[in-house]
């Protein structure tokens, strides 16, 4: 037989991108192909791609020019182009650069095979289509390899939200849910390999509306239910989650099941009502915060996590000063804050009053600074409580572990080996910049 293949995969952007340069990769299985972690290796290099902020894809083009060189030494070399890049620019990544073989778009993947082949036969292989098939029913069923202690489940896709300064609903096309039975049978086998953590991912994961086992809908709440009852699977999270999407039942499950862990992604982009309207989020700032009051009452010890996007067109000083305040009404455990950028075909870059870029540094400086002090000292008062770790690998020191605590945060602590995949109780004992140090119980 000959060798395998080697293709290296370099993924940007979100989680579901990683769960989705997973699937690539066991769907190019059967075509021969094993991964490798140097390019420079590879027969074939894939790009999968964000689109999310500005110069996402000007960054592909300037890979892509520096993999042009690797391309004169090794013709067979394939180049491909895939996620939400792929999706927004299709033929005009071919156009602008020759050296690209493949383009592939989010919900093409299980056509990867099939536009392989035509590659190494030197055929144009480019597929943006949203076909109707689902495609992670025809990608090939996960090898039974071992795997690490956490795993990512894609169990929705795409938006229908439709908030004015995002290409999401463009790239990855309208909501859809995968049905309920193949979360669970792709949960079971992910646990029979080890897993013992699994984050459910969706662009709007909350919106989830998949058919049951028994042909009924399911709400994410129900299905979380159901992956509870596997055994050997300790842990649950779910992201990215929308305000208007919490039901009541998500929210009761936060209080009641158990495996379901403390920490909500949920973000507002905004506190000001004005922006929010602008924004197309249909839900204003003091809806945002009796929900939050709603989950915490469920859960009191939850950390929150959210987005914001500072500069959005006509946004105010005092538009700003409504999104401080709300951050200090909220209070944040963690958090990811963004300069708005303008992405074409969304209505927001249509906008007039963009903000100038000096002004959008300054609000973002002076939200970080106030978001990274609320950070700091939710951290700071983990000291001395006692929490559950899930330990994933070896630590830097002799005889340490690194792991993610209930409310993800990064612990290390002294533990024999064969702890890695379990979860022990840990208390925890110092703070440091980015992470806790915590002894065994
Ligand atoms: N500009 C800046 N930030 C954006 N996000 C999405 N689109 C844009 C944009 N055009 C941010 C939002 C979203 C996160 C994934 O990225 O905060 O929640
Ligand atoms: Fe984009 Fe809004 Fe949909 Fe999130 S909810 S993916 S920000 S359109």
């Amino acid at each position: 037989m000959s060798d395998p293949r080697k293709l290296f995969i370099k993924t940007y952007g979100c989680q579901m991108n990683v769960y989705d340069s997973e699937r690539m990769a066991e769907a190019l299985g059967p075509s021969g192909y094993v991964t490798t972690d140097t390019p420079d290796d590879a027969d074939m290099i894939l790009l999968n791609t964000c689109h999310i902020r500005e110069k996402a894809a000007e960054k592909v083009y300037s890979e892509l020019g520096r993999l042009k060189a690797l391309k004169a030494d090794k013709p067979d070399l394939k180049i491909g182009v895939a996620g939400c890049v792929a999706q927004a620019e299709g033929a005009e990544i071919l156009r602008r650069q020759p050296s690209v073989d493949l383009v592939v778009g989010p919900q093409s993947y299980h056509r990867l095979p099939d536009l392989e082949a035509r590659a190494r036969k030197g055929e144009a292989a480019l597929d943006t289509d949203f076909p109707e098939e689902d495609k992670f029913d025809k990608l090939a069923d996960r090898p039974k390899a071992k795997r690490g202690p956490t795993a990512f489940l894609t169990v929705q896709e795409g938006c229908d939200k439709f908030c004015a300064f995002c290409v999401v609903p463009y790239t990855r096309g309208a909501e859809v849910s995968r049905p309920a039975a193949r979360l669970i049978a792709e949960a079971e086998d992910l646990v029979a390999r080890g897993v013992a953590e699994i984050t459910l991912l969706g662009q709007n994961v909350n919106a989830y509306h998949g058919t049951g086992p028994d042909g009924g809908e399911w709400g994410l709440a129900r299905l979380i239910r159901r992956l509870a009852e596997i055994d050997g699977l300790e842990r649950i999270r779910f992201t990215t989650s929308h305000p208007n999407d919490m039901e009541d039942d998500l929210i009761a499950a936060h209080g009641d099941c158990p495996k379901l862990m403390p920490y909500l992604h949920l973000p507002v982009q905004s506190g000001s009502d004005r922006v929010l309207k602008a924004m197309n989020r249909k839900h204003t700032a003091a809806q945002y915060v009796a929900l939050i009051d709603r989950i915490r009452a469920a859960r009191p010890d939850l950390l929150l996590s959210g987005d914001f996007i500072v500069g959005f067109p006509g946004e105010t000083d005092q538009d700003f000063e409504d999104t401080m305040e709300l951050v200090r009404t909220v209070g944040y455990g963690q958090a990811y804050s963004f300069k708005y950028s303008p992405r074409p075909g969304t209505p927001a870059a249509e906008r007039k009053g963009q903000v100038p870029a000096e002004v959008a540094s300054d609000r973002l400086q002076r939200l970080q600074a106030l978001l990274t002090e609320q950070q700091k000292a939710r951290q700071d008062a983990m000291v001395g409580q006692e929490v559950g770790v899930l330990f994933e690998k070896p630590g830097r020191l002799d005889g340490q572990l690194v792991g993610k605590s209930d409310h993800l945060h990064a612990v290390h602590a002294l533990a024999p080996a064969d702890l890695i995949g379990k979860v022990a109780r840990v208390r925890i004992v110092e703070s440091a910049p980015n992470s806790l140090k915590g002894a065994l119980i």
